[in-house]
């Protein structure tokens, strides 16, 4: 790498946002001036969704109607259905998600630009839909009713995951990790989906890039390998000589740094004692403990804190989420900051489009076909 790039655009500031501040001196994750520490502890999902979509926090009135908004639209099209429907049982559930809001990009396509909060409401409605539609096809092959009562996101996923009357607690623990995740400032899934928006694209062809970004194991797909870290070990002594072995072969243990937190991810302050609650409330803390030998491993010989992947992977697994679902239970939260960011970056109207400093051969002659010989 040369003085004038950046390795993975570290530290390049990409453009301007008045959505979040992520590590900023002094006020560090905020969502549009609030900080994340009250937001996770006062604010619901659909709070947050609508700060994001809509730009501001709800009234009692408005959060109502917004709720009302949400529920009412959660039927999957049948046309959709259709497309799932012809999906192999067995496919990635990232997949399936990517499949299904391209499919919806065709099905109710996006009117016009007037329209896009309205849009961004219908896929942060239909997401959980998808998700628990999937979760029933793929186990059963059989169709499910998606359309549910009035209820939080959080309340119709995990209604929708374990077919009955949830638990509040599990409610609220699950509330938490999508206020955390909604929103990141320019990272990599926000950044694709800021860029297929500069070109005046539509939202979905926006979340479809994000959800493939989102897909990868250093970005969302990170929860999914830290529980199947986690589950590998014994106990806590295991787990340390497992974590030591995966550092002498100079493998990265998922769910632990990130690019722009070089001191400990704030979120994980925040989700990490609703995992040990969650835990401790199983009556078998073994995970917990086992999580925690890790984070004492990770810190001692790399000086690497967890992210919010870490922890929120337990949380997912005492809500009886099963694996393959955290990162896309991560996409049904983060579109509402990647339905943010299409409308800020749609506003300045400017395509991005970046220089490379090139560094393949010089200037040569063309070699005609007949004249290529790759043992000379
Ligand atoms: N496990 C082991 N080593 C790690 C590591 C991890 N999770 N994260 C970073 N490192 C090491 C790197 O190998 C590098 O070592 P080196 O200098 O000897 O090559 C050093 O720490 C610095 O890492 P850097 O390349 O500056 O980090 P980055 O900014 O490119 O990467 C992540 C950030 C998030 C991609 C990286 O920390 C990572 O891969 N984490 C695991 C995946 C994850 O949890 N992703 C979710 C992010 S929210």
């Amino acid at each position: 790498m040369t003085a004038q790039t950046a390795g993975g655009l570290a530290g390049v500031v990409a453009g301007e946002t008045g959505i979040s501040t992520v590590g900023k001196a002094g006020v560090g994750l905020t969502y549009r001036g609030y900080d994340i520490r009250e937001l996770a502890e006062r604010a619901g999902f659909e709070e947050v969704a609508h700060l994001l979509v809509h730009g501001t926090l709800p009234t009692a009135g408005e959060l109502d109607a917004y709720r009302t908004t949400l529920a009412s639209a959660r039927e999957l099209p049948a046309a959709l259905e259709a497309v799932l429907l012809a999906l192999p049982p067995a496919a990635s559930v990232m997949d399936v998600l990517r499949t299904a809001v391209s499919a919806l990009g065709a099905i109710e396509p996006e009117p016009g630009f007037r329209e896009q909060e309205r849009v961004a409401d219908r896929l942060l409605a239909l997401l959980p839909s998808m998700l628990g539609w999937w979760r029933h096809f793929s186990a059963s092959g059989e169709r499910s009713a998606t359309a549910t009562e009035e209820g939080s996101t959080a309340r119709h996923l995990l209604r929708l995951f374990s077919g009955a009357d949830p638990d509040p607690l599990l409610v609220r623990a699950l509330d938490a990790t999508l206020v955390l995740y909604a929103e990141h400032e320019f990272n990599a899934s926000t950044f694709a989906a800021r860029v297929a928006a500069s070109t005046r694209s539509d939202l979905h062809s926006a979340v479809v890039a994000a959800i493939g970004t989102l897909k990868g194991p250093l970005h969302g797909g990170a929860n999914e390998a830290a529980m199947e870290l986690m589950l590998r070990f014994d106990g806590p002594d295991d787990a340390e000589r497992g974590v030591l072995d995966l550092l002498a072969r100079q493998q990265r243990v998922m769910g632990f740094g990130h690019r722009v937190y070089r001191n400990g991810d704030p979120r994980s302050d925040i989700i990490k004692p609703w995992a040990r609650r969650l835990e401790e409330s199983r009556g078998d803390a073994r995970t917990f403990r086992i999580a925690e030998r890790i984070e004492e491993v990770m810190r001692r010989e790399r000086g690497l804190f967890p992210n919010l992947d870490f922890y929120t992977a337990l949380v997912y697994r005492d809500c009886g989420i099963p694996v393959p679902y955290f990162t896309p239970l991560f996409v049904v939260s983060r579109t509402a900051g990647w339905a943010a960011h299409v409308v800020e970056q749609r506003a300045t109207d400017r395509l991005i489009r970046p220089a490379a400093l090139y560094t393949g051969p010089e200037p040569r002659p063309f070699v005609p076909l007949a004249d290529r010989d790759r043992s000379a």
